[in-house]
């Protein structure tokens, strides 16, 4: 059963989990364009006396246009049924495909951001951006670079400060 509000305490190993399998991120634009892209790296933690969930985004995507645009996102956990989706959000750009309508993934209004959520998940991190970072070469180990970025395509990490996070304890 879906719980209004849960502690970060009570769903993060959950959460760290899912990673391994890729969890989906939902960005929108200022008009209400929406995507999901699925990622693989993310942490949860305090950041400057606020929970924060930190996600990284290449500049490449459309994410990040969306992101950069509206300054919002939200993290939701999948189950184990919608294997498909993550693989399919994970590999074709917004720009040109409608991931919710090609996924049938249900898009749902946040209760404090703009962005949707994605009804289909278990559970559901609604997030503002409090702040950024570029991931540049001065600023990576060899090894990292290395194994990380050989098309020089960086990411941008974006700090985002957890307004609530609810759904399933899992
Ligand atoms: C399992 C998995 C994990 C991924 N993790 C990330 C990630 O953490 N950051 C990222 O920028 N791209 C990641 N990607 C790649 C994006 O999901 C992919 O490039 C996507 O098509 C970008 O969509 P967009 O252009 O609509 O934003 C991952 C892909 C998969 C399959």
């Amino acid at each position: 059963m879906k719980k209004d509000e849960l502690s970060l305490s009570d769903v993060f190993k959950c959460t760290y989990d899912k990673f391994d399998n890729g969890v989906l991120l939902v960005s929108a634009g200022s008009d209400g364009r929406k995507n999901i892209m699925t990622i693989g790296w993310g942490l949860i933690g305090i950041l400057w006396r606020e929970p924060v969930f930190m996600v990284a985004v290449r500049d490449s995507r459309y994410t990040h246009e969306l992101i950069e645009e509206t300054n919002e996102f939200t993290v939701n956990i999948p189950g184990d049924d919608i294997g498909e989706a993550i693989k399919l959000c994970g590999s074709v750009s917004g720009r040109d495909h409608d991931k919710f309508k090609e996924t049938s993934l249900t898009a749902v209004a946040g209760k404090n951001v703009q962005v949707p959520i994605i009804s289909e998940c278990l559970l559901h991190f609604e997030c503002k951006v409090i702040g950024k970072t570029q991931a540049t070469p001065e600023k990576l180990s060899e090894e990292v670079l290395q194994s990380c970025y050989p098309r020089d395509d960086f990411h941008t990490l974006y700090y985002g400060k957890i307004l609530s996070v609810y759904g399933e304890e899992c």
